[in-house]
């Protein structure tokens, strides 16, 4: 696929996003761009230096002293804030309990999308997030509405912690999920919102390999 073309996949929590995001990535050899990462790494570093969470002008003043970077390495995407390796301490239930708060900020979005339309600039990549149809990318050629019932979004993350060997309640992680949701869709700036030239997905009842089939033969339909 050689014509310029960035793919949009926003939704809510446990859509399947990011892992849809990576496989249809790597099958077109495109790049992929985990903004929800980006938010995660600022979260993570408001809290380490105990900044408050409510002021925007405080973590704005922090994400410009920071560097948040996405390496693709073999063993797939590590998460840099600076030069420490933070791809897993991002996806701790602390940093997953604020990281709305911490993007509810517009001072903080704004810097952030800048750094994410530059990382597109390419034109061939796959950007997962909240609001990559709607605001960062508004003209991207294809642009996917990733959703699945609550139910099934809190069985996957259940199923994800149990592998991990994390213990973990299925009703709180419900509510968990329920909750980021509704900050995500209320939030003033750019919020969570199928964009109207969007394709909506349900995911509910698709495994892995079929949503990202379809996303696929939408991008080729869109090339043609
Ligand atoms: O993978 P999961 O659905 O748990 O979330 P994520 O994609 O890692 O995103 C974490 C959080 O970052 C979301 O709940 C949003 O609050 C925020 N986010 C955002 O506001 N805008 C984006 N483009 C991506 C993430
Ligand atoms: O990025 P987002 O929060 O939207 O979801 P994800 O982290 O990509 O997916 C959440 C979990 O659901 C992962 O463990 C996926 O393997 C799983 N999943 C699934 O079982 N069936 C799908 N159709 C999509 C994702």
């Amino acid at each position: 696929m050689n014509k310029k073309m960035n793919i949009a996949i926003d939704g809510p929590a446990g859509a399947g996003k990011s892992t849809v995001a990576k496989l249809v990535a790597e099958q077109l050899s495109f790049l992929y761009i985990d903004t929800g990462a980006m938010y995660r790494a600022l979260t993570y570093a408001a809290l380490r230096d105990e900044i408050e969470l409510n002021d925007g002008p405080s973590l704005f003043k922090l994400l410009s002293q920071i560097d948040i970077s996405l390496k693709h390495e073999k063993s797939g995407v590590r998460v840099f804030l600076n030069e420490e390796d933070v791809t897993d301490v991002i996806r701790t239930k602390e940093v997953t309990s604020n990281v709305s708060l911490v993007s509810s900020h517009e001072l903080v979005r704004v810097e952030m999308v800048e750094r994410q339309r530059k990382l597109a600039e390419g034109g061939h990549a796959v950007l997962d997030g909240r609001d990559i149809g709607t605001f960062v990318l508004p003209d991207a050629k294809l642009k996917v509405f990733l959703t699945a019932s609550v139910e099934e979004r809190a069985r996957r993350r259940f199923e994800e912690q149990q592998a991990k060997g994390i213990d973990s309640d299925f009703e709180q992680l419900k509510l968990d999920i329920a909750r980021r949701d509704e900050l995500d869709s209320t939030r003033e700036f750019a919020p969570l919102k199928m964009a109207n030239d969007a394709i909506e997905i349900d995911s509910t009842t698709l495994s892995i390999p079929e949503v990202a089939e379809l996303i696929i033969e939408l991008a080729k339909e869109r090339t043609t």
